[in-house]
């Protein structure tokens, strides 16, 4: 296929919001600010190998097979035919939280599978690397969920058809949408979390999940905030899982007298997502989330950011 093109490539990927409430494993979108950055480079060892890690506080395995990274750039590199010597080592740069529902696991992937298709002088398109850094997802959760490395490697408000074959859908994003992320400092397993949810749901409550999924695709299409506010709901995942983030209840009924279009949880959390419409309004609703939490004496960063149409990118 491929061959080397380049010496060494850095891609940064963005953090992401999954779920978007109504979407869960289907929806999701980029943010500005965080995110990771992943260095690739010839290396002499065979296949990948993860040369360091910095920014993770020494949490995360440098062992290949063990890291989402290290997986997905694997699966990449056989794809490829170039599983031999010599082969890739990958430098990680992590500038966000672990465990916290911004998609960390996904940014390091996204960076990585893009990182190593430049290096190889781009045989797949976006859409084809989406498997690949899948297969890190499927190591870090359990399960295989596109809606984190979809958002973070095309960027933008994403929906996910299927991931396999890839089909994901770029849909539009209203001009003046902003997000306000409330991230609590305790850490969530993705993989826990997802343990705790049921398999089976009520058809009442899934007729109105998928009203809300559509309701929330015709209002970002329309422009309309209206209906995308009152689509912003989650009737199955969020009861559930609301409970592992101490003050939820408190943040978001902050969030929604603060003038949010709607509030709910980032990926499997603990971080808290809330949308408004400028930059103003989603400072006023950050502040009203963490004093709601000051008020039980937790400890949080607070985020601001529009959407990121951008994705994961190429910097060197
Ligand atoms: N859709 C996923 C979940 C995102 O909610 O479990 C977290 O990786």
């Amino acid at each position: 296929m491929g061959e080397r093109k380049r010496k060494s490539v850095t891609v940064f990927a963005p953090a992401t919001v999954a779920n978007v409430a109504c979407g869960f494993d289907v929806l999701g979108f980029a943010i500005h600010g965080l995110g990771d950055e992943v260095t690739a480079r010839i290396s002499d060892q065979p296949g990948i190998t993860i040369a360091s890690i910095e920014g993770d506080g020494g949490k995360l395995p440098l062992e290949t097979e063990k890291n989402t990274a290290g997986l997905s750039a694997t699966s990449l590199l056989n794809e490829l035919g170039y599983g031999d010597t010599p082969g890739i080592e990958l430098r990680i740069k992590k500038n966000m939280p672990l465990g916290s529902g911004l998609g960390s696991s996904a940014a390091s992937s996204a960076a990585a599978v893009v990182a190593v298709n430049e290096f190889f002088g781009k045989p797949f398109t976006t859409s084809e690397l989406l498997p690949f850094a899948v297969d890190g997802e499927i190591a870090a959760s359990g399960t295989a969920h596109a809606d984190n490395v979809a958002a973070s490697l095309f960027g933008g408000f994403i929906l996910v058809k299927t991931h396999q074959p890839p089909d994901v859908i770029t849909l539009p994003t209203p001009e003046d949408l902003h997000c306000t992320i409330v991230h609590p400092h305790i850490e969530i397993n993705t993989k826990n979390s997802r343990l705790i949810l049921k398999k089976e749901i009520l058809l009442e409550k899934a007729v109105t999940q998928w009203a809300n999924v559509g309701g929330l695709v015709a209002g970002l299409y329309k422009n309309d905030y209206s209906l995308i506010a009152r689509s912003l709901h989650d009737e199955i995942i969020e009861p559930v899982r609301s409970v592992l983030i101490p003050g939820f209840d408190e943040m978001k009924s902050a969030a929604i007298q603060g003038g949010a279009f709607g509030c709910s949880i980032s990926g499997s959390g603990p971080s808290v997502f809330a949308l408004s419409k400028s930059r103003k309004e989603a400072q006023h609703i950050g502040e009203k989330m963490g004093e709601s939490l000051k008020k039980l004496g937790l400890d949080f960063d607070i985020y601001i950011s529009k959407i990121n149409t951008e994705g994961a990118k190429v910097l060197d």
